[in-house]
């Protein structure tokens, strides 16, 4: 099995012209601000491509590493309260602009913080892609984080989730790198069946 995806290039789009649609599919990361995507990138890619931060709303354009098969996209996060209204409302039009206007075949990743479990904000999502009858999977970040008791009640309420039912919540840490293969199948996975 595939252990990560070999990146050949990165396409930066900060306006929805830089979206590339050259037929290729997108596997689309989802989440909140924070929660650890671009860090996950980098864990699918092993590189160090993706900007990483402490402080929430780092990745501000829509970053699609090129896999030669797929683009791997990385979106700024949702939910993050400290960005300015202009900047909001940048964020918004561009990831909006590419989740309801894209043509491309796409699957989605949707990432929940194992400790933190679905915020409102997921619920949305999650509620979105449900409705648009999009395939996803859920990738349950940070495990390193919470205790084996608090692992296995959050894992418990996911798989008990209506939202949720029938959809692979797959556990990973960039820490301890757990979860990071099983993800790479899951994802080349969804993809397979997408075309
Ligand atoms: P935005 O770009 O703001 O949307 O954030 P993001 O979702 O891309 O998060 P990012 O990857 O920048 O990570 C945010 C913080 O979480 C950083 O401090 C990371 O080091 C930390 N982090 C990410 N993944 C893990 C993990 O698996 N375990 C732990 N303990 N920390 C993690
Ligand atoms: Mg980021």
């Amino acid at each position: 099995m595939k252990k990560t995806f070999d990146v050949k290039r990165l396409v930066t789009a900060g306006v929805p012209a830089q979206f590339p649609h050259d037929g290729k599919p997108h596997a689309v990361l989802l989440g909140r601000s924070n929660v650890g995507k671009s860090s996950l990138v980098n864990a699918l890619t092993g590189s160090s491509a993706a900007r990483v931060s402490k402080k929430p709303g780092k990745t501000v354009t829509v970053n699609f590493y090129d896999t030669g098969d797929f683009y791997l996209a990385d979106l700024p996060g949702y939910g993050y309260a400290k960005r300015s209204a202009a900047q909001t409302n940048d964020f918004s039009s561009l990831t909006d602009t590419y989740m309801t206007k894209s043509q491309e075949k796409r699957v989605f990743i949707q990432l929940i913080d194992l400790l933190v479990g679905p915020t409102a904000d997921d619920v949305m999502m999650l509620k979105w892609l449900t409705a648009n009858r999009q395939a996803f999977i859920v990738a349950a970040t940070k495990a390193d984080k919470p205790n084996a008791g608090e692992r296995r009640e959050s894992l418990e309420r996911m798989s008990a989730d209506p939202l949720l039912r029938g959809v692979s919540v797959i556990p990973v840490s960039v820490k301890t790198g757990e979860g990071i293969e099983t993800l790479c199948g899951a994802v080349a996975g969804l993809l397979k069946q997408k075309k």
